[in-house]
């Protein structure tokens, strides 16, 4: 199911061309395009610079934000150009980013002013020198522009070039991780190689290296080769793994730097990760120190992957001691869902999969977690419909907790609910026993009893998570001698101090904090619910 049009938002500084490309968009797609300064103007009756003298521009600000707030808000895929300053407050950025395709439209400082040719109506242009002007606010922007789905620079180009390159981006379905400069696309598509091909081209890479594994490569590898056939002449490094968690080790990471460079990589190289979260994560840290950093591009395949740990730039390998000991965020440059992988995927992985969706539902979304209840059968039979929506409603608000707290200072610890005790029954395992996410939910439902024992989660959400769970085709019972045997793995947590650790704890349907608890009465609660 291919979601209905989106709206399509033109952001960037002024005399991009917004207004100009925007109404050649429109004309093209057969909507509407609505000038939101015109709109506010209509709204308050006066000019532009009116609203600045007489009301100052925060109030303008708001008049933007309330504008949009209407404008977005009944759904019609029209045209939209924003003013300048528009994405500057976040909380619209963000908001618009959820409703809407944003693509911003850039030039230099020198063609700007060439473009411009009365300051009058620009109150933001009004200075001694519109020179250091509009360079002083271009850099102040910079990070604010760099938050949409698309970026397009208007030097050298016609509104019609830049135009048909807007109206190719209506049908894609495309969100937006927003994080500044390291702002990044992730595109849904349903058997569509093609959608990565574009992707490469518009990276430009020197060359590729992809990072997969023998199962990955046997099953989904006919996608790849038809996604690089149409890339030209590349220079294309194949390493190939073998699949399963025992591989997330430094020896992997230290035979993709041999590989890579020996094959000559330089800084312009992209790292292409085909594959699931084993693949995404050793792939993604190798393009962090390789040259010192080059890009990654994320195409995940399985379910897990999509909703987790290819969106949002944790990177890096097991270690003796425990699960990702060892690692760096690094933030992907573009993450390709493609649902048909899934089509492939075993059974018991999709459902380990869905396990992570619940997670991140239970501490962030209580809509999403409805939305999961609603469609339990159809994700559990693989329906790619129920699995397109709750991937891309899932990934939604995996976006909204990295774009708040990227490095985990706060609130993104709230992922790792079920991950203290699923990691430690996984490392107990030998990593045999239990796929990542099967033991994250068991790891949930025992955390959650026990935090329910402890009386910080309200008394039948873990019965409700329980209940999910076992819908989408997962067990979650342990022994308490399971618990038990695994502890000295809770031990060596990284969210461990000297005799407590930071907990996320479900605090509401969709709702979570981060509390510190004893790690004796966390044990004791734990063996109390098994
Ligand atoms: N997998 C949890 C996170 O990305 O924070």
């Amino acid at each position: 199911m291919i979601p209905a049009r989106r709206p399509i938002v033109l952001s960037g500084f002024m005399a991009t061309g917004k207004s100009t490309v925007g109404r050649l968009v429109a004309n093209t797609l057969g909507v509407s395009f609505l000038d939101l300064d015109d709109y506010v103007v209509e709204q308050a009756g006066k000019s532009v610079p009116e609203i600045f003298a007489s009301e100052g521009e925060a109030r303008f600000r708001e008049r933007e934000a309330e504008a949009i707030n209407s404008i977005l808000g009944d759904g019609i895929p029209r045209v939209i150009s924003f003013g300048g300053g528009t994405v500057t407050i976040e909380h619209v950025r963000h908001a618009t980013l959820e409703r809407a395709t944003v693509v911003t439209l850039t030039a230099r400082a020198e063609t700007i002013l060439s473009r411009v040719a009365s300051l009058q109506g620009r109150p933001n242009l009004v200075a001694r020198s519109p020179a250091d002007r509009t360079r002083d606010l271009l850099s102040l922007r910079r990070e604010a522009y760099g938050e949409c789905h698309a970026t397009i620079s208007t030097e050298g180009v016609t509104p019609e070039e830049i135009a048909s390159k807007i109206v190719a981006l209506a049908d894609r379905d495309l969100l937006a991780m927003p994080l500044g400069s390291r702002s990044y696309a992730i595109e849904l598509a349903d058997d569509e190689p093609l959608r990565l091909t574009s992707t490469l081209k518009e990276l430009r890479p020197s060359s590729i290296i992809v990072v997969t594994d023998s199962n990955v490569r046997r099953f989904r590898g006919h996608w790849l080769e038809s996604a690089l056939a149409n890339i030209g002449d590349l220079r294309t490094l194949t390493i190939e793994i073998a699949p399963g968690e025992t591989s997330k080790t430094l020896a992997t990471i230290a035979r993709i730097w041999n590989e890579a460079l020996a094959f000559g990589v330089d800084r312009d190289a992209v790292v292409l990760a085909f594959g699931g979260g084993v693949v995404g994560d050793l792939a993604g840290f190798a393009a962090s120190t390789l040259l010192r950093g080059v890009r990654c591009v994320q195409v995940a395949t399985t379910v897990l992957s999509m909703v987790d740990s290819s969106v949002g730039g944790k990177t890096g390998f097991d270690h003796a001691a425990g699960k990702n000991l060892i690692g760096a965020f690094f933030q992907p440059s573009r993450v390709l869902l493609d649902l048909a992988h899934l089509s492939t995927l075993p059974v018991r992985e999709r459902a380990a999969g869905l396990a992570e969706v619940v997670k991140i539902a239970l501490v962030t979304d209580a809509s999403l977690l409805d939305a999961i209840e609603a469609h339990a059968e159809g994700l559990a039979r693989g329906e790619r419909d129920a699995l397109r929506t709750i991937v891309r409603d899932a990934v939604q608000a995996k976006i909204r907790v990295v774009r708040d707290d990227e490095r985990e200072s706060g609130r993104r610890a709230l992922l790792n609910l079920g991950h203290t005790v699923g990691h430690a029954l996984e490392a107990h395992g030998g990593y045999a026993a239990h796929l990542h996410g099967e033991a994250v939910a068991v790891g949930t439902v025992i955390e959650m009893k026990a935090t329910e024992r402890l009386g910080l989660t309200p008394r039948g959400l873990a019965a409700r998570a329980e209940t999910l769970f076992r819908r989408l085709g997962l067990a979650t019972h342990t022994s308490p001698e399971d618990i038990a045997a695994s502890w000295p793995y809770v031990l060596a947590d990284k969210k461990r101090a000297a005799t407590s650790m930071k907990l996320p704890v479900v605090t509401g349907a969709g709702q979570g904090a981060v509390e510190t608890i004893s790690l004796d009465v966390l044990r004791a609660a734990a063996l109390a619910v098994t």
